[in-house]
């Protein structure tokens, strides 16, 4: 079998976590490019259940991470296994999705759609799932609060976007045989 191409296969095989992003600002419109990607996700019945906030203001972004990294550590090894980068990774952008009640799927469907329509368009994005930590406990009230997000609401997921500083390596997965299988004839 061969892998067909086009440009969305060659985005969503293309793209990368992005760990080291430039200074620089995407535009607004790539901004609101990546976010229709978002809006137009699938969600179950339509339910639409999650709500998106970004933020791209970067003294704001310093201090999520200190109030990150004050709470789970600044030497946790579960939050520094990938780097020493503060928990967004320095990208100027930080879009982070929550919902009422526990909607991981539509989140991982919007963040997918994030990632791949940022790659699309040559920008990098890190899908970050740790900020939970601080999002879901009681510290992190005050940032719903600050994000306009009910206290009730739970934090899902988080995707850092920008411009990319670097390639990053690629990170192998295992034989494509260990998890998929095709079944075209069932003796049942
Ligand atoms: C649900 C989820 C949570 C993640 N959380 C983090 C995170 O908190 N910080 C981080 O740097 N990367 C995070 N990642 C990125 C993964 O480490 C990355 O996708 C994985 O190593 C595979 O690399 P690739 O995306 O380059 O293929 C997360 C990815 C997913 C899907």
């Amino acid at each position: 079998m061969e892998i067909l191409h086009n440009e969305v296969i060659d985005a969503i095989v293309k793209r990368r976590t992005v760990r080291d992003f430039s200074n620089e600002q995407i535009t607004d419109d790539e901004l609101f490019t990546v976010l229709t990607a978002a809006y137009w996700a699938p969600s179950g019945r339509n339910s639409q259940p999650c709500h998106v906030r970004v933020l791209q203001d970067a003294e704001a972004l310093k201090r999520l991470n200190v109030d990150f990294k004050n709470l789970v550590g600044w030497g946790t090894p579960a939050y520094t296994r990938w780097d020493t980068n503060p928990v967004y990774h320095n990208a100027p952008t930080l879009i982070f999705i929550f919902a009422e009640g526990d909607s991981c799927m539509e989140a991982g469907l919007m963040a997918e759609n994030i990632a791949v329509a940022a790659e699309s368009l040559s920008i990098g994005s890190c899908i970050i799932g740790s900020l939970g930590a601080l999002m879901n406990h009681d510290q992190g009230k005050i940032w719903k609060n600050n994000l306009d997000i009910d206290e009730n609401y739970k934090f899902l997921i988080a995707i850092a976007i920008g411009c990319k500083s670097k390639t990053t390596p690629v990170k192998e997965r295992n034989p494509f045989s260990d998890h998929f299988k095709i079944i075209k004839s069932l003796a049942i």
